[in-house]
C-alpha cells in the first residue's frame, strides 16, 4: 500500500459526503434528487451506520396526542441546552421538525399510528407544553427502533435517485487549496487498500460520533470520530467538546442501550430500597427530566450507598406496563434486555447506570451546515466544507441534548445543507479547481509513516488506555484536579498514538490498518474532550464540576473552540437571538 503520488486513482464529484447516517442520507437525497453528481463514504453498508441503533423516537410538535406548539419545543431545547445551544439554529430545527416528520411519512418510513392513523408520539426527558408546566407527547415513534426505520426509508430513496456509495471506504484527510478552502478528500477503499483522491465542488462530513474515546458507550464500534479528526488536522477548530452525554440508561456492564422511551411509556428508576428516587431529585418531571439531571441522580444514589446487587446499578422497572405494551412499543429492548442483561423485563426490572451516549460538540456549522473558524476574534466560513448531524456542533444541543432531538437534527440538517448545497452550486459550476499536492503529499505521509513502522506500541492497547482515561477523569461529576491529570495522561498519549504499529501489512480489508487510523482520529477528539473540559470553569449541562458548581452565565455563555495543530483554545459567543421571535432569557433549570 506504499501508495505513491502521481499514481493515485482521482475522481471527481460535485459534492462527497461523508458517512451514510441520517445525516449523510437526508443531504445525499437531496442533491441526487437535484441532478448533482454525489459520492457517499462510509466506513459500513449504509445501514448499518449508527443511525440504525436510534431507538425512542424522533421529535416534532406535530400535537398528534394534546396540543403541542414548535415555541415549546423551543423553549424545552433551550433549556435542556442549559443556555448553551444557538437559538436561531434551534428555532430553525423546531419549525421544520413537523415537515421533515411528514415527509419521512410521505417516504414511506413505519411510524407506530393512533387508532385514527397519525403518527404515535410517546413523552421523552424534558419535552413539555406551556414552556415548562406539564409533559408533552412529542416523540414520533416507529416502536423502539425508529432511527432503524428512518435510515432504512432514507437508504432505499437514496438508492432510487441513484446516489453513488462507496461501501467500506474511510476517508481519511482533507484537501485544500492555498486559500484553506475544501476540495475535496483522500481515502482509503478498505477492500483493495487503495487510496484515492475524491476531488469534490462541496464536501460534506456527515460521520457521527466518537463515542468510541470512552470505555463504556452506547455507540457503535465504527463511532471513532473521523470527520472530528479530519478538520482538527486541518486546523478547524472543535466546539464545545466538553460536553458529552451520558445516557441514564445503558445495560450495567454492557452500556448496551435501553430507550428513554421505556421511562416515556411509563417505566421508572428505584434504587436498592425500592424507592422511586427521581421523586426527590426532579418533583416535576420526574424519571423524564432531561439526561444530564437524571444521570447525576443515579450516580449519587450509587454513591450514597443506594445501588442496587453489588451497588454499581440502579434499577429500571417496566413489567407493570404489561406484556402487551412491553411487546408493541418495546420489542427491542426487551430482546436487549435478555440478551445483554439476561432479565426479561415482562418479569424482572433491567440494572442499568449512566453511559456515554452523545457528544454535543463537534465541528462548528450554521443552520445551513456550513462550516466555521475563527480568525483574530470573527467567524469566518470555510468555503467548500459543510458539517451535519452528530459531528458538528450547530449547535441545537448546546451543554445537553434532549431525547429525540438527534433524529430531528440529522434529518432538518442534512436537508437543508443540501439544499442549500444545491443552491450554490450554479455559482460554483466551473471546472474544478486546480489542487495543489501539498495536502495530498500529507496524507500519503501520514498513511506511509504508520504503514512502515515495525515496532512500537499496539493500537488495541493504547485505544484501551485512552478510554479508561477518558472515563476515570471526566466521569458524570467532576473535579478540576481530576480533570487537569486527565488531560496531562491524554496529551501525553499523543506520541504513543504516534508510535503504534501493525504486524499485518497485507492490502485487503486489513482491519489493523483501519483501527490504527481510526485511532489518530481518537486522540485529536480526546485531546479536545480533556483540554475544553479542563478549562470551563463552571457546571452547565453535562458538564458538573465539583469545585465550580452554579452556572456562570457572566463567564462561560460561550462556545469553547479548541485548535489542534498548536493547541489552543478560543472562545465564541451563543447566538442569543432567534430568527423570527424574542430570545429566551437564561434562568435556572429545575424540573
Ligand atoms: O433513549 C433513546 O431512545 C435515545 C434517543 C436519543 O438519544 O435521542
Amino acid at each position: 500500500m506504499t501508495a505513491v503520488k502521481k499514481s493515485l486513482p482521482r475522481r471527481q464529484y460535485d459534492v462527497v459526503v461523508v458517512g451514510a447516517g441520517g445525516a449523510g442520507l437526508r443531504c445525499a437525497l437531496q442533491l441526487s434528487q437535484a441532478g448533482l453528481s454525489v459520492a457517499v463514504l462510509s466506513k459500513v453498508f449504509p445501514t448499518r451506520s449508527h443511525t440504525v441503533a436510534a431507538q425512542g423516537g424522533i421529535s416534532a410538535s406535530i400535537g398528534n396526542m394534546s396540543e403541542d406548539h414548535w415555541q415549546w419545543h423551543m423553549y424545552d431545547t433551550i433549556k435542556g441546552s442549559d443556555w448553551l445551544g444557538d437559538q436561531d439554529a434551534i428555532e430553525f430545527m423546531v419549525r421544520e421538525a413537523p415537515s421533515v416528520v411528514y415527509e419521512l411519512e410521505h417516504f414511506g418510513m413505519p411510524f407506530d399510528r393512533n387508532p385514527d392513523g397519525t403518527i404515535y408520539q410517546r413523552p421523552f426527558g424534558g419535552h413539555t407544553s406551556h414552556f415548562g408546566e406539564t409533559p408533552v407527547q412529542r416523540a414520533c415513534a416507529a416502536a423502539d427502533r425508529t432511527g432503524h426505520a428512518m435510515l432504512h426509508t432514507l437508504y432505499q430513496r437514496n438508492v432510487a435517485a441513484h446516489t453513488q456509495f462507496f461501501v467500506e471506504w474511510m476517508a481519511l484527510d482533507l484537501l485544500r487549496n492555498n486559500a484553506g478552502d475544501i476540495l475535496g478528500v483522500t481515502a482509503l477503499e478498505m477492500e483493495t487498500g487503495e487510496i484515492y483522491v475524491l476531488e469534490a465542488k462541496h464536501t460534506v462530513l456527515a460521520t457521527g460520533g466518537s463515542g468510541r474515546i470512552w470505555a463504556s458507550t452506547t455507540n457503535a464500534f465504527i463511532n471513532t470520530g473521523d470527520g472530528l479528526g479530519m478538520a482538527a488536522r486541518a486546523g478547524i477548530p472543535l466546539q464545545d467538546l466538553e460536553f458529552w452525554q451520558f445516557h441514564p440508561t445503558g445495560v450495567a456492564g454492557a452500556g448496551v442501550l435501553i430507550t428513554e422511551g421505556v421511562r416515556g411509556e411509563g417505566g421508572f428508576l428505584l434504587n436498592k430500597d425500592g424507592e422511586r428516587f427521581m421523586e426527590r431529585y426532579a418533583p416535576h418531571l420526574k424519571d423524564l427530566a432531561p439526561r444530564d439531571f437524571v444521570s447525576r441522580s443515579m450516580d449519587q444514589e450509587i454513591k450514597e450507598g443506594r445501588g442496587c446487587g453489588d451497588g454499581s446499578y440502579v434499577l429500571l422497572k417496566l413489567d407493570h406496563l404489561g406484556a402487551e405494551t412491553i411487546m408493541k412499543r418495546l420489542p427491542a429492548i426487551r430482546e436487549l434486555a435478555i440478551k445483554f442483561a439476561n432479565v426479561d423485563p415482562i418479569k424482572d426490572p433491567i440494572p442499568v447506570v449512566p453511559t456515554i451516549h452523545y457528544q454535543m460538540g463537534g465541528i462548528p456549522a450554521n443552520y445551513h451546515g456550513q462550516v466555521l473558524t475563527r480568525v483574530n476574534g470573527e467567524e469566518q466560513i470555510v468555503k467548500g466544507l459543510y458539517a451535519i448531524g452528530e459531528c458538528a456542533a450547530t449547535s441545537v444541543h448546546g451543554a445537553n441534548r434532549l431525547g429525540t432531538n438527534s433524529l430531528l437534527d440529522i434529518v432538518v440538517f442534512g436537508r437543508s445543507a443540501g439544499n442549500f448545497i444545491v443552491n450554490q452550486h450554479p455559482e460554483r459550476q466551473h471546472e474544478h479547481e486546480p489542487l495543489p499536492d501539498t495536502d495530498i503529499e500529507a496524507s500519503l505521509d501520514r498513511v506511509n509513516r504508520l504503514e512502515a513502522r515495525t515496532s512500537g506500541e499496539r493500537t488495541q492497547d493504547v485505544i484501551h488506555k485512552m478510554q479508561v482515561a477518558m472515563q476515570g477523569h471526566c466521569g458524570v461529576f467532576r473535579t478540576l484536579d481530576v480533570l487537569k491529570e486527565g488531560e496531562k495522561v491524554i496529551a501525553d498519549m499523543v506520541s504513543e498514538v504516534d508510535s503504534v504499529y501493525y504486524a499485518d501489512k497485507s492490502k485487503v480489508f486489513n482491519t489493523a490498518r483501519i483501527e490504527a487510523l481510526e485511532l489518530t482520529n481518537m486522540i485529536e477528539v480526546a485531546r479536545a474532550t480533556t483540554r475544553s473540559a479542563a478549562n470551563r470553569l463552571e457546571s452547565r449541562g453535562a458538564h458538573a464540576l465539583d469545585d465550580y458548581p452554579e452556572r456562570d452565565d457572566e463567564n462561560w455563555l460561550r462556545h469553547t473552540l479548541w485548535f489542534s495543530p498548536d493547541d489552543r483554545l478560543d472562545y465564541a459567543p451563543v447566538r442569543m437571538k432567534p430568527l423570527t421571535v424574542d430570545t429566551i432569557a437564561p434562568k435556572p433549570r429545575t424540573f
